[in-house]
């Protein structure tokens, strides 16, 4: 990164610091998750075991996976998604999991810029209020065989 870069990209900081004075302050992270999801195994999954797209998605984030129109994508779809919850529940530092479903974390999107953002429910919901837990930044990639996101959580 040359000077010139280097003062853009601090200018855009300081203009997020602006924006959103606390979620960019690092001295707020209080944690981070990272979690990978092979696809064709998450696929195998959802097709051998009946109820696992309804007892691990919420009903918004199948709508959103099904309107996939190729089937590859649509799968794709689902592992991001879940990738993303276990990136939430490492970031989180572990959940209770009596009475816990992945259905308490949901993924949901930004109908303007399609960016994710997590939505909490239940026991991941208490863990994240017992830690003082008020902002999950939620980035998510997906490409043929292999789903990855990653998580910070902010107090
Ligand atoms: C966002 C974008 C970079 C995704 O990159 P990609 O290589 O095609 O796809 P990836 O697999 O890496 O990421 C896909 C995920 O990115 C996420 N995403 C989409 N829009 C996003 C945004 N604005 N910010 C952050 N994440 C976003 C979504 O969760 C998506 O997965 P999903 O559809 O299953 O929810 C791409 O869609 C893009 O370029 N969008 C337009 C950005 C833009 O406005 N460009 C104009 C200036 S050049």
């Amino acid at each position: 990164m040359d000077k010139e870069q280097e003062l853009t990209y601090l200018s855009q900081i300081r203009e997020l610091h602006q924006l959103f004075p606390q979620e960019y302050n690092a001295q707020n992270i209080v944690d981070i998750g990272i979690d990978m999801c092979n696809v064709p195994r998450l696929q195998k999954d959802m097709e051998e075991i009946g109820p696992f797209i309804p007892d691990n998605f919420t009903d918004e984030e199948i709508v959103y996976c099904e309107q996939a129109r190729q089937p590859f994508l649509r799968a794709q779809r689902y592992a991001a998604r879940f990738a993303a919850k276990e990136a939430v529940v490492k970031a989180l530092g572990g959940i209770d999991r009596n009475g816990f479903g992945y259905k308490d974390i949901a993924v949901l999107k930004d109908e303007i810029s399609g960016k994710p953002f997590i939505f909490l429910d239940g026991k991941a919901k208490t863990r994240a209020e017992e830690i003082g837990i008020n902002k999950i930044l939620i980035s998510i990639t997906h490409e043929k065989d292999h789903a990855v996101a990653w998580c910070i959580v902010m107090k």
